[in-house]
């Protein structure tokens, strides 16, 4: 379905901020593997990639069930079965367009007495497994991929899970949850080395639920463990949360409050780098809900001045630089981003992604090997144009906050994809005022 957000004249309200898309994942993996039933999960994220992971646990045997509390809003009732209790599933498990579903049950299906197969859309089926299915493979799983096993489906052909020490190469939760939940099941203590810090939700979450997960500065250390479910409450995705700030500073007339926003220090890059910018961006209302810090957020029309974001920052941010690309290209100076090549293997190639698009709506910039180079213009008139977003969830929707900050407009050809990770997206676009068409 193709759309065109044009320019609003204010922006002015409150935005509830939908579940956390990495949190929602990970309640339902976990809970499932819990040795007890009835556990709740609320503020479940209702995106596609949230269901391709309830849909996998079912075809596992978990029972899963939906239910809807006294204000009418949706609970997950998920039933654990244990970590040693998923059945041999009856056809192929369907992943969809989510990497953080692929990558997370593989470590939950390595080393299994069944056979299980993972598979996912034309964008997931060419992104790199090969970081997951190596250090499974050193554990005792046996696991093959496409293409000498570098990429998806993955056949799981059981295998028996060893504990390892293992060197990550990359910044990446993905990676490091994959290696977490296999280790609950491996013979020993298992040692993960990190490169530099990555959002750390899985092991918060199994810490909660009596897992023996420790950390010592970038190392974990997992032991073999039982798990015990808990409820959860998913505070609002500051991914999500993100392209309301960056409509909030760059527009003209504007004032924002984004409530319900989750803060941990492993998601909050984008807060560091707009405040570097000179953002007006202020945090309130702090507290703790579920072992995750959980803040609003309130943004105003700013004048930002260029940055530079790279380093062990990256992993802080790595969702949000093609919004943050957008805010830049209204930055006084030149903005550059670096160390962030892993913006290459996301749901498209973020760099090309972003770059194209910009540099279509008439902004400078130019990309590099791992990053982009963008120079600012406070009075920056974005130039009309239709475009595609190559299926890309986060670059549809920096597309249609590019279109609210436009002179002209912006259209977007595939702006379904926004379902993703954020199925009220064009509803909450519409209610701050946005004319969309
Ligand atoms: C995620 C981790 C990140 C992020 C993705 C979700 C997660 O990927 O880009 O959207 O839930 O663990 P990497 O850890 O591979 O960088």
């Amino acid at each position: 379905m193709s759309v065109t957000v044009k320019k609003s004249e204010q922006l002015r309200g409150e935005i509830y901020i939908p579940g956390d898309k990495s949190i929602s994942h990970r309640a339902v993996i976990f809970n499932s593997m819990s040795n007890s039933t009835k556990n709740s999960i609320r503020n479940f994220l209702p995106g596609e990639d949230c269901y391709s992971t309830i849909n996998i646990m079912r075809q596992l045997g978990v029972d899963i069930s939906i239910e809807n509390d006294k204000n009418n809003n949706p609970v997950i009732i998920v039933n654990g079965v244990g970590l040693d209790g998923f059945h041999e599933p009856t056809s192929i498990l369907n992943c969809g367009n989510s990497g953080t579903t692929t990558r997370l049950i593989s470590g939950a299906l390595a080393g299994r007495d069944f056979i299980s197969i993972l598979s996912g859309d034309h964008s997931l089926n060419s992104r790199p497994m090969g970081r997951i299915i190596q250090p499974l493979s050193e554990m005792g799983a046996k696991i093959f991929g496409r293409e000498n096993n570098s990429f998806a489906p993955l056949v799981f052909a059981g295998g028996s899970l060893n504990s390892i020490n293992y060197k990550m190469p990359v910044a990446s939760a993905q990676i490091k949850s994959c290696i977490i939940i296999a280790a609950l099941r491996a013979n020993g203590i298992t040692k993960i080395s990190q490169t530099a810090l990555s959002r750390d939700h899985s092991e918060r979450m199994l810490l909660a639920m009596g897992a023996k997960v420790t950390q010592d500065k970038l190392d974990i250390y997992v032991e073999p463990s039982e798990i015990h479910s808990i409820d959860v409450d998913v505070p609002g995705d500051i991914s999500s949360a993100a392209f309301w700030m960056i409509a909030g500073i760059c527009h003209p007339d504007s004032e924002l409050l984004l409530k319900n926003v989750g803060v941990n220090r492993t998601r909050s890059g984008i807060i560091t780098i707009l405040k570097k910018m000179n953002a007006k961006i202020e945090i309130l209302n702090k507290k703790d809900v579920a072992g995750e810090p959980v803040a609003d957020i309130y943004v105003r029309t700013s004048d930002l001045i260029a940055t530079e974001i790279s380093g062990d920052i990256i992993p802080l941010l790595i969702d949000e630089i093609p919004i943050i690309a957008l805010a830049a290209s209204f930055a006084e100076g030149v903005t550059i981003i670096k160390n962030a090549e892993e913006l290459r293997v996301k749901e498209s190639d973020r760099i090309t992604t972003t770059v194209t698009f910009l540099k279509s709506c008439g902004v400078e910039i130019y990309s590099t090997k791992d990053g982009m180079i963008i120079t600012g213009n406070p009075d920056l008139s974005l130039r009309y144009g239709s475009f595609s977003s190559e299926m890309d969830h986060r670059i549809t929707m920096t597309m249609a906050i590019a279109g609210l900050l436009s002179s002209n407009g912006v259209n977007i050809i595939d702006s379904k994809t926004a379902n993703v990770s954020y199925p009220n997206f064009w509803d909450q676009l519409s209610k701050l005022g946005a004319k969309i068409e």
